[in-house]
């Protein structure tokens, strides 16, 4: 018999088999000071590209003094326990309340974090005899959800009407013979990538298929939509989710998150999701600094304003120096290169070392080979001359790349990852 650690020193997985040359730099760097458009990475000052405070709530100052004053009120522990037991508060009631009005949905029940959350949700809305159709770029917490579904799922070619379509084809027959119904899974944007889910389109299949619409805004609640209620009110579909996802990690600045739906949907919910019925309930510090984002979120419509002109300057300069943003329909804003992947960490390290740029990069295997994708996160916090500072760098490592020099700084690298 094997010793079970035996393939952990063979193989380090995807990811964990890059640490050597990416830990601390690539992977696992260390940002400091406080959150904001500029930080410091390695003693320098860089403009960060790479922090979902969308709104730029993370360090705001009435932001900052109501977390302090709830955790000088409360502590860090205060509720203890899962919601049921002994977690629950007049606030988190009020949290909820408040949400569901905001998002337009008749409930809302506020989750300890967003990833188990959601993967509560699908599993507690499913049973074996449903079937889940979803997108195959779906978030790892969207797969990891349907990982706990006992019966049958398909996924749809990413953003695809017609690969959904034949799909929901393909669950009706089945969930005719299982007598299970259908929950259909987006995300409201897809954020690596920026694009909106196609929810528009897929509401409108609800007029020929019977199916639960359940949608992931981590990305869109408080960026999109009028008011700011995400990809569902932007595209004027909101009505139609049958259950609204959003976490508190991005434009929120903060932790937890959120579902919301009709009141029966929720009240079944609070009552089977496993990750809140056996997980401590969200801290009163984070309820009422949630309780307070909201609320600026919904009388300061200046932050969205802002975070959609700094938008706006950088992927419109970005196209108009020619570069390929892909078809981002959001904040979300990727800039695809061509290069290795040792090309890739010259030119990361040139865009940090040299030009104080900070930016998410992503490689092969979550893109195909051959292409660098630079994602970058704009936020209300930034400046026009941010945005001037960073698409000048940017031409710059373009002429780099394409001169050859960042093959030749890398070729010890390529040689040695046997590129
Ligand atoms: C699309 C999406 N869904 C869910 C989550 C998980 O949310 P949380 O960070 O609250 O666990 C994330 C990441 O924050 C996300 O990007």
């Amino acid at each position: 018999m094997r010793d079970l650690f035996e393939k952990i020193y063979k193989d380090k997985g995807p990811l964990g088999k890059w640490a050597s040359q990416a830990e601390g730099y690539f992977v696992f760097p260390k940002l400091e000071g406080h959150i904001s458009n500029r930080m410091k990475f390695q003693g320098k000052d860089v403009i960060t590209w790479s922090i979902n405070d969308y709104l730029g709530l993370a360090n705001h100052p009435d932001v900052r003094e109501v977390d302090a004053n709830a955790s000088q009120e409360y502590g860090s522990a205060y509720p203890m326990g899962a919601r049921m037991m002994s977690g629950h508060t007049a606030l988190h009631e009020q949290l909820q309340q408040e949400l569901a009005k905001f998002v337009n949905k008749e409930a809302a029940y506020v989750l300890n974090f967003g990833y188990q959350g959601i993967m509560s949700t699908i599993d507690a809305l499913v049973g074996k005899d449903d079937i889940i159709v979803y997108d195959v770029d779906a978030h790892a917490c969207i797969i990891d959800g349907v990982r706990l579904h006992m019966g049958k799922r398909f996924t749809y070619k990413h953003n695809d009407v017609e690969s959904l379509e034949k799909n929901l084809e393909r669950a009706t027959k089945m969930a005719e013979q299982t007598g299970g119904g259908i929950l259909v899974i987006s995300e409201g944007v897809f954020g690596m990538r920026g694009e909106q889910g196609k929810l528009k389109e897929i509401a409108a299949l609800k007029n020929k298929f019977n199916f639960r619409f359940l949608v992931d805004d981590a990305h869109g609640f408080g960026t999109l939509g009028p008011t700011g209620a995400g990809a569902g009110e932007e595209q004027g579909v909101q009505d139609e989710i049958d259950v609204y996802f959003a976490t508190f990690a991005k434009s929120m600045a903060s932790t937890g998150a959120f579902i919301a739906a009709d009141k029966e949907i929720i009240d079944f919910l609070k009552y089977n999701l496993r990750s809140q019925m056996f997980a401590k309930s969200l801290q009163m510090q984070l309820v009422k600094g949630a309780l307070k984002r909201l609320d600026m979120i919904k009388t300061m419509p200046e932050l969205k304003q802002n975070l959609w002109k700094i938008v706006n300057a950088l992927q419109t300069g970005l196209k108009e120096r020619g570069f390929d943003i892909g078809t981002t329909q959001s904040c979300v804003t990727p800039v695809y290169l061509k290069g290795s992947i040792p090309e890739a960490m010259a030119l990361v390290k040139d865009l940090r070392e040299n030009h104080g740029i900070f930016c998410s990069i992503v490689v092969y295997p979550v893109i195909p080979k051959g292409l660098i994708l630079l994602r970058m996160i704009p936020t209300a916090m930034h400046t026009l001359k941010d945005v001037e500072e960073t698409l000048h760098a940017f031409s710059s490592i373009r002429e780099r790349l394409n001169s050859g020099l960042y093959k030749r700084l890398s070729a010890s690298v390529a040689a040695a990852m046997g590129e």
